[in-house]
């Protein structure tokens, strides 16, 4: 069963005063995800930047208001979804995440991914992918899939901050974003027919028709 609001925000609590690693020294403060703990969606990205380090949200600069001009493209809304990302601190001058940084903040994203349930993970970037799906191969690759493992379903796209300057990529994602749309779609009729099958089966077979007689 998924979470509750209180299990998630007491999460929250521990990430921010969470210092396990060198981060929570360069810090302003951690960033550990915002949406609700109800999201069907949940979307990871590298690290906070400069703006999500200020303002302690995930995806506030500029390659968060273009990831929620790519979700709103195709008819999702931001707030419907739990953002979060592979580090909850951010790393100085928004360098790469070091291995040791992503081995001590791994347990957190794992909780995330087990309070909420999430019928599809947005995978945004290399970062987040060698993290959630490693040794699957690229982000070049895999990028617009739908991977699943086990009983998780990630799809696999472009880091949004690489689109911001490559009309190229911009392209491709918003391609990928049509996917996610399509796997939502499907997701969602496939869950009508197991309701209805399973409606279906809940109304008692008739008697048969010498038991009728007695009725
Ligand atoms: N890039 C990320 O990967 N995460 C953020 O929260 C912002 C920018």
């Amino acid at each position: 069963m998924p979470a509750t609001t209180d299990e998630l925000l007491e999460l929250h609590g521990r990430i921010r005063a969470c210092t396990a690693c060198p981060l929570h020294a360069t810090r302003t403060q951690a960033v550990p995800g915002y949406g609700p703990v109800t999201a069907r969606i949940m979307a990871v990205g590298e690290a906070p930047g400069e703006t999500e380090d200020r303002e302690g949200k995930p995806f506030v600069g500029a390659a968060g208001q273009l990831l929620t001009r790519l979700l709103q493209e195709v008819g999702l809304d931001r707030r419907d979804i739990y953002i979060t990302n592979t580090l909850k601190c951010r790393p100085p001058g928004n360098r790469d995440p070091e291995q040791s940084e992503v081995d001590a903040c791994s347990h957190f994203l794992d909780e995330q991914i087990a309070m909420l349930e999430p019928d599809v993970i947005l995978v945004l970037g290399r970062h987040a992918l060698g993290r959630l799906l490693p040794g699957g191969g690229t982000i070049t690759r895999l990028h617009g899939q739908r991977v699943r493992r086990g009983t998780r379903v990630y799809v696999p796209l472009y880091h949004p901050a690489a689109a911001l300057y490559n009309a190229n990529l911009l392209e491709t994602l918003q391609q990928d974003m049509l996917l996610v749309r399509r796997y939502l779609d499907e997701a969602e009729a496939e869950r009508e027919v197991a309701l209805k099958a399973q409606a279906q089966q809940a109304i008692p077979a008739e008697p048969p028709a010498d038991q009728m007689a007695l009725f």
